[in-house]
């Protein structure tokens, strides 16, 4: 989304940022849930939790709904009083937003362009659960996707396509996958149009990400509150306008469980049952286990010598103990898509054994081709039909 582009530029702005943000963007004034509380056992619901008119835990009366502001609150300064009251951000996109003409002015680019960035944010959820779906602390992965006017439903529609394609690409199954229009009534009050990437949840279809077309909502609102002017010098037609920007808005936990759910297999292998996470390489979090078949001393010194030979290009695992089948199934279990095995035949001819986490296939290679090898393997590039190691022993 960043690096593999040349009309995306990456930025890290700030969790702490002026409440005039807040107010500008209306956070302060509409960021919020509807509260319900049981009168009798006082545990507190989202309305939406609730089907009929009592309490879900105790059948108890529930009382009026109440607004609550989902952002965290806390004080800059050594005074705590209402003046000095700030937020902990509730998305990174208002960052993206305030820091649009920083942006445009030190990097020279012109329009489209998107700005995005990775990092946390925080909301006061009355209900988090579901594991790491709904936390109070989490991570977004957010763009803002800074279009001509008159451009944006075209770009709208190509980001569609190109974030539903990004799960799918990384190994999500096309199956799980759906995109829900939002229905006027559920628009947010910024927002021309909006999507939901939603995936199969173990309870239910639920949002993995939200792409919108937030029209010049947010710049125009910051240029308003701040005085500052956030519109954009077009020299292609000599024009200055306010972008209108498309926003798919991710949550990385909310992924990592779709992903780690689509990976999870148990199968039997030669009457053992396997547990297998099948990462797409880009994922797994190892990308290669170095393997000495036992704990001799002059096979350890070489497999040492290949790990850190391999560990300057990928995340890569040592492990000496317990049996090699063992340390296959740990290795499986975690994802890796690629174990080296160091064997005693690779002390007289230089070669080790690649074994593949999916398909259980083994092939013997020079130890000096490893590297070349892993990463075409790990980035897809189409394998020779005959192994580097055929080829070179003919
Ligand atoms: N800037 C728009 C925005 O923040 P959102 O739908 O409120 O939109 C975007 O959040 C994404 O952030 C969601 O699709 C979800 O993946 C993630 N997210 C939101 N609240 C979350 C929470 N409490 N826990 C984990 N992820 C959350």
């Amino acid at each position: 989304m960043v690096q593999g582009r040349d009309d995306v530029l990456g930025i890290d702005a700030s969790i702490l940022m002026s409440p005039k943000v807040w107010e500008a963007s209306g956070h302060l004034k509409s960021f919020t849930d509807p509260l319900i509380e049981c009168e009798s056992c006082h545990s507190r619901w989202r309305s939406t939790e609730i089907e009929t008119e009592n309490c879900p835990k105790c059948g108890g009366k529930l009382g009026e709904p109440r607004m609550f502001n989902l952002m965290f609150k806390t004080f800059m300064g050594s005074v705590e009083e209402q003046a000095n009251m700030i937020y902990l951000r509730p998305e990174t996109a208002q960052g993206i937003f305030i820091n649009f003409t920083n942006v445009v002015n030190t990097s020279r680019k012109k329009l489209p362009l998107g700005i995005a960035q990775i990092g946390k944010s925080f909301r006061n959820e009355i209900t988090p659960g579901n594991f790491i779906f709904r936390t109070r602390e989490f991570e977004q992965m957010e763009m803002e996707y800074f279009v001509k006017p008159g451009t944006d439903d075209e770009w709208f529609d190509y980001w569609l396509k190109e974030r539903f394609n990004w799960y799918i690409n990384l190994g999500i199954n096309p199956e799980n996958l759906r995109l829900r229009e939002h229905s006027k009534d559920e628009l947010a009050h910024y927002a021309k149009a909006c999507y939901d990437v939603e995936y199969l949840f173990p309870m239910g279809w639920s949002e993995l990400e939200g792409i919108a077309n937030r029209g010049d909502y947010d710049l125009t609102k910051h240029a308003d509150y701040s005085g500052r002017d956030f519109s954009y010098y077009d020299r292609e037609t000599d024009t200055r306008y306010i972008p209108f920007a498309i926003e798919p808005s991710a949550g990385v936990d909310r992924s990592l469980l779709a992903f780690l759910l689509d990976a999870y297999h148990e199968e039997e292998i030669q009457g053992e049952n396997r547990v297998v996470l099948r990462f797409h390489p880009t994922l797994a979090p190892i990308k290669v286990a170095v393997l000495p078949l036992s704990r001799k001393e002059n096979l350890t010194t070489l497999a040492k010598d290949i790990h850190k030979q391999l560990c300057n290009n990928f995340t890569t695992h040592y492990d000496d103990s317990q049996s090699i089948g063992r340390r296959y199934r740990r290795q499986d279990e975690t994802g890796t898509p690629f174990c080296v095995t160091v064997d005693f035949q690779s002390l007289e001819d230089n070669q080790v054994t690649i074994r593949e986490r999916d398909s259980l296939a083994q092939i013997r290679i020079p130890i000096k081709d490893l590297d070349h090898t892993l990463n075409a393997k790990l980035t897809g590039e189409a394998f020779t039909t005959t192994p580097l190691w055929e080829t070179q022993q003919k």
